[in-house]
This record gives C-alpha cells, structure tokens and sequence, in this order.
C-alpha cells in the first residue's frame, strides 16, 4: 500500500459499491457488510501511521450539516473527510440561514451550488434524510433522524465487535434500555439479525418497541424481555443505551429511580453474562443511570473503541460512497 492509492491491492474485493446514498442499512447484503468492514480495515492502518492522510478525496467536498446537537457523528466525519483529503464545509443549524427560515430541500440545493458532493445529515425527525435524498443531485448519508436510522452507528458497532469477536453469526446481543426512542437501536437490529445474531431487547414494556416480534413484524430473531437477568443470561454483547429524554412523551417513566434500581447496568448484573461479554454503549452516556461507571470504564467495556472506530468506519463508508473502489 502507498500513501498516495488505497486502490493497489488493499485487501478490498473489487466489487462496486453502488449507492448514491447512505440511508439505513435495511437492505445491506452480508456481503456489503464485508466490504464496509474490510474496507475499515485498510483506513485502521491509515490511522497508525505517523501521517494519516490519504488522497483518496482529493477533489471531493464533504458537506455537514446538523440540525441537533453531536460530539462524536459530527467529528468523526468531519476527520474521516479531511483524512481523504476532502475539502469540508460544516453547517449547524443553529447557526446558519435555517435559523431565519430557509427549508430542508433548499439548504441541500445552496450547499450543492457551493460544491458540495457528500451531504452528512443528523435532523431530529425520522426520515428527513430519505427527503433530501430525493431532492438531492449530492449522496446524502444519514447521520441520524429522529428514532428512526443511524446507519454509521451500526456500522462501527458490527466492526468493534468484529475485533473481539470472530463473526456475529450465533451471538447473543442484549440492547439495554429505551430502544423504542432509539435510532442506533434499529439501525443495529438490522445489522446484527442481518448477520446472524439473535437480538434481545430489554426494558421497561414502556420503552420497548411495538411491532418488532409477532406475526407482521419486519424483524427477525428479536426477543423482548423486561426480566434483565433472564435477558443479560449468556448474553456474549450488551449494549446498553442512553435515556433519549428528549424523544420521550411524558409518564413513560415515572421514576428513574425506579428505572436505575431495576436497569441499570452494574457488575453484579453482568455476572450472568458470558465471562468473555463486550460492553458497549453508543454515547453519550447517562454516568449511572443506565450503566454503571465502574461498567462503563471496566475491563469489559470498548465505549472508546467505539469512538475510534467511528473514524475508520466513517472514512471507509466516505471512500466507498464517493466510488473510491473504483478505477
Ligand atoms: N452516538 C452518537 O451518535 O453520538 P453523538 O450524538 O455524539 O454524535
């Protein structure tokens, strides 16, 4: 490998990536997933080097373009952009012409009159970014709307596991806490039963998802529990999740005392799991309220190598979209 190509022999299959856009990971076959995580694999190495950019973007210019608050989304990708050599404009809502009223659809048409060719989206209502897309001329990539997708976040979540795990075929992933408000939690559902996992989900009834399990459901291999020793049982992963205070209507839940007595992930419940579990949860954390910071920062836990991840991951779904694996 060079630092001027990724394309000489990277260990990436030459098969072609061919979406304009990154919306949800619904539809991924295993074997984009492969190519996602491989592709991770060679901007990883990137990462270790005392220079870690490539040229792979030059040209390209990345758009951001955030309607709600982001830590790690937003500069991950802002890196990943500028690790490829892209030119990178960023735009928060708050404090650019939305403020004074300019829509969804013609904030993406002024950016692209600007240049951009990658528009990285976070909007609080689900399926904000399916519009743009069908407006927009630029790839539009879904960095989270509303409770719906966040298909980056699944994506680095696949590949952390990967490195503990040899594939995720077979395991059994427990996602803890408020997956009916969670966007990461759908995302990874698709992601994980995709592969093979079998997915348990467990909360209060009030912050479980309807129509996930039965007879018209769109899922597979999904168990609801509310019981979280029966759920973290042999569990190989748990993931648990943030409190989204924010999307949740008001009395779902009464007390987050009562929530923390009976959810919160602590050592003594993660006993049951596997001795070999993967701790994980996609940030930002609630200290306490749904796990533990003896958890979160324990030997189990890889929440900082989700983060890092997210760079790799983020830098192979932009060189992959931008038809880097093509000659
Ligand atoms: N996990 C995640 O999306 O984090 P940010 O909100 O900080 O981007």
């Amino acid at each position: 490998m060079t630092e001027n190509s990724l394309n000489e022999n990277q260990g990436i299959e030459a098969v072609s990536w061919n979406r304009k856009h990154l919306l949800d990971i619904d539809d991924f076959s295993t074997s984009e997933f492969d190519l996602v995580m491989k592709t991770a694999d060679v901007m990883k190495d990137v990462l270790s080097r005392p220079i870690k950019k490539v040229p792979a973007l030059r040209g390209k210019t990345i758009g951001t373009l955030f309607y709600e608050p982001s830590t790690r989304t937003r500069s991950s990708f802002e890196l990943a952009a500028k690790n490829l050599s892209a030119d990178v404009v960023n735009l928060a809502a708050s404090s650019s012409s939305i403020a004074k009223g300019e829509n969804l659809i013609d904030t993406v048409h002024t950016l692209e009159a600007v240049g951009v060719d990658v528009l990285i989206m976070r909007h609080p209502i689900a399926g904000a970014s399916h519009l743009a897309a069908r407006y927009a001329k630029s790839s539009i990539i879904n960095a989270g709307d509303g409770a719906h997708a966040h298909p980056t976040q699944a994506l680095l979540d696949m590949y952390t596991i990967l490195k503990h795990k040899p594939c995720i075929q077979g395991l059994k992933i427990v996602i803890l806490g408020d997956s009916r408000h969670s966007r990461v939690a759908r995302s990874n559902i698709w992601g994980f039963t995709a592969m093979g996992a079998s997915v348990t989900l467990c909360g209060p009834r009030s912050l479980l998802p309807v129509g996930l399990t039965g007879q018209h459901a769109v899922y597979s291999n999904i168990k609801l529990e509310t019981d979280i020793s029966l759920a973290l049982d042999g569990a190989d992963v748990v993931m648990a999740l943030r409190m989204q205070k924010e999307r949740q209507s008001a009395g779902l839940i009464p007390d987050i005392r009562e929530y923390v007595a009976q959810f919160r992930l602590t050592s003594e419940r993660l006993a049951a799991a596997r001795p070999d579990v993967v701790v994980m949860h996609p940030g930002p954390v609630n200290e306490d309220i749904e796990i533990s910071s003896e958890v979160a920062s324990g030997p189990h836990s890889v929440i900082n190598e989700q983060v890092s991840n997210g760079l790799a991951v983020r830098m192979a779904v932009l060189y992959l979209i931008t038809g880097g694996n093509k000659e």
